[in-house]
C-alpha cells in the first residue's frame, strides 16, 4: 500500500463516525461516510490542512442518517464514490471489489462486503480498515433492512477475518469503542465466532431490533438526487 505520512481525523456526529484522510504531501483528502450535519466541518478541516477534498465516499446506503455526499457534490463539486451495486442516483465514481481509490500519494483498496446492505463495502488504507456497518466493534451490521442478507454478511465477515490481525478497525458507529483491531475482533466479537454459516444466519434472522428512528427520511434522502444531478457511472478514479 501507500507510503509516507497520512493525516487522519475521526469525526463524530451522535453515534455516527466519519473519517477524513489526507495526503499531506500532495494535499489531497477524502471523507468516508460524511454526515449531513457535519458537511461544513469536512470542508473546514480540508482547508485547515491546506488540502483539496477530492472524494466523498459512502461505505453503503445508510438507513439511519442523512449522508452529506450529495450536498458536498452539489455545493463544492466533490466527487461521490459508492459501490456499483448502489441505487443512489448522485454517484460520480462507481467502484467494485479490488478497485483502488487514489488521493495524492495515498490509496484505498475497495473490499466488497454485501450483507448489511447490497452495496456495502469496506475500505482498506494502509494499516486501517473502514468497515461502515459491515463489522462493528463487538458486533456487525443488521441484515434485516432493505438489501440485507445474513448469508452474504457471513461471507463478508469471513473475508475480513482473512485480513491481518494488526489492522485497525474503524466502524461507521461506535456502539462500544471507536477503534479496535481485526485481531481483537477475531478473538472477542461473537459475530465472528459462530461455528457455522447456518448458526450465524439463524441468529441474524431471529433478531428483530427496532427500526432506526429516521429510516424513512434517511432512505429517501440517501436515494434521491438533488435537482439536476445525475448518476455518472464508470468514470475513472
Ligand atoms: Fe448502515
Amino acid at each position: 500500500m501507500s507510503a509516507g505520512n497520512i493525516i487522519f481525523e475521526q469525526i463524530r456526529s451522535s453515534g455516527c463516525l466519519s473519517y477524513l484522510l489526507c495526503c499531506p504531501e500532495k494535499k489531497k483528502c477524502v471523507v468516508i461516510d460524511p454526515e449531513l450535519d457535519k458537511a461544513d466541518e469536512y470542508i473546514e478541516l480540508a482547508k485547515f490542512f491546506s488540502s483539496e477534498l477530492l472524494y466523498a465516499i459512502d461505505t453503503h446506503t445508510h438507513a439511519d442518517h442523512n449522508s452529506a455526499c450529495k450536498v458536498l457534490r452539489e455545493k463544492h463539486g466533490i466527487k461521490v464514490i459508492m459501490h456499483e451495486a448502489t441505487d443512489a442516483p448522485y454517484i460520480d465514481v462507481a467502484v467494485k471489489d479490488g478497485d483502488v481509490i487514489s488521493f495524492g500519494s495515498q490509496s484505498i483498496k475497495v473490499i466488497y462486503t454485501p450483507g448489511h446492505t447490497q452495496d456495502a463495502m469496506c475500505l482498506l488504507c494502509r494499516d486501517r480498515i473502514f468497515t461502515g456497518d459491515t463489522l462493528l466493534i463487538g458486533g456487525c451490521g443488521r441484515t434485516d433492512l432493505p438489501g440485507g442478507s445474513a448469508e452474504q454478511q457471513y461471507e463478508s465477515l469471513r473475508k475480513l477475518r482473512a485480513l491481518g490481525d494488526e489492522i485497525r478497525v474503524y466502524p461507521g458507529h461506535d456502539y462500544r469503542e471507536a477503534v479496535s483491531t481485526l485481531g481483537d475482533e477475531k478473538q472477542k466479537n461473537t459475530r465472528l465466532l459462530f461455528p457455522s454459516k447456518e448458526e450465524f444466519v439463524q441468529f441474524m434472522t431471529s433478531r428483530k431490533p427496532p427500526l432506526p428512528r429516521k429510516i424513512e427520511g434517511a432512505l429517501e434522502w440517501n436515494r434521491t438526487p438533488i435537482q439536476g444531478t445525475q448518476r455518472g457511472m464508470g468514470e475513472g478514479i
